[in-house]
């Protein structure tokens, strides 16, 4: 069974019929939200809102412990994260899709490991390749299947938030090597790896990263909201997809 973590402007699966919803509690607190059992395409889906299902929750407040244990307790097998990102390469404009292949944690003060004192034993996992390369490519499978595009691999920078970057902040960031720029993309992958959790990502690129556009008036909220709603629609139709590939 695939779980979805949606993020920004997916709080819901419309294509997904909900069976059942389950507040699961877990030794690390408690997740975003109910975990939502259901069928996309007569395949088991479990879904979780990462910011809550009233969106309330910010990312550097997202018990992601609770969320990767919820979902593994749960008897998923897999995960496929949505998250919204800011596009900092001049060629991810808005509205296009990318699965990230690499990322750079800029985050501090998250709870980020399942290891960590008390009774567990340290354990060091291998994070050379952080997602799971058979669950990139059945992501990049099913949006070519929806009839979509999207960019293959790129870098991930997990930023802390909530606030956006800089412009400096973001020219470091490609200095670095990434290509684009949100702030949810750390700890979940490297807990979900923890867990033994195959984890991939479809980043929706809404806006252009901090400096990055031809406006002299930064980044514009109506915009984002515009491009999310709207790319959330084929989102939607990818994760539709997805059991028949
Ligand atoms: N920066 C960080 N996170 C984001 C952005 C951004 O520009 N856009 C969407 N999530």
């Amino acid at each position: 069974m695939l779980a979805i973590i949606g993020g920004s402007g997916l709080t819901q699966l419309s294509n997904m019929e909900i069976e059942r919803r389950e507040v699961v509690r877990t030794p690390y607190g408690e997740p975003s939200g109910a975990l939502a059992f259901g069928r996309v395409c007569d395949e088991p889906v479990v879904f979780l809102a990462r910011h809550g299902y009233g969106h309330t929750i910010p990312p550097h407040l997202v018990n992601y412990r609770a969320n990767i244990w919820a979902l593994k307790q749960a008897k998923a097998t897999g995960i496929v994260s949505v998250a919204s990102v800011g596009g900092i390469r001049a060629d991810l404009a808005p509205g296009t899709l990318i699965v990230p292949n690499q990322i750079i944690d800029y985050t501090w003060g998250r709870k980020s490991t399942f290891f960590e004192g008390g009774d567990t034993p340290v354990r060091h996992i291998d994070f050379t390749e952080p997602y799971d390369e058979t669950l990139r490519h059945r992501l990049l499978a099913a949006i070519a299947a929806a009839g979509d595009s999207a960019m293959d691999g790129g870098v991930y920078a997990s930023t802390q938030g909530p606030r956006l970057e800089t412009a400096a902040e973001i020219d470091r960031l490609e200095r670095d090597g990434c290509d684009i720029v949100g702030m949810t993309g750390m700890p979940e992958a490297a807990l979900a790896r923890e867990l033994e959790l195959p984890y991939a990502a479809i980043g929706v690129v809404v806006n252009y990263a901090a400096g990055r556009s031809s406006s002299a008036h930064g980044i514009h909220f109506d915009d984002i909201e515009l491009v999310l709603q709207e790319s959330m629609v084929r989102v939607r139709a990818v994760l539709e997809g997805l059991c028949h590939v």
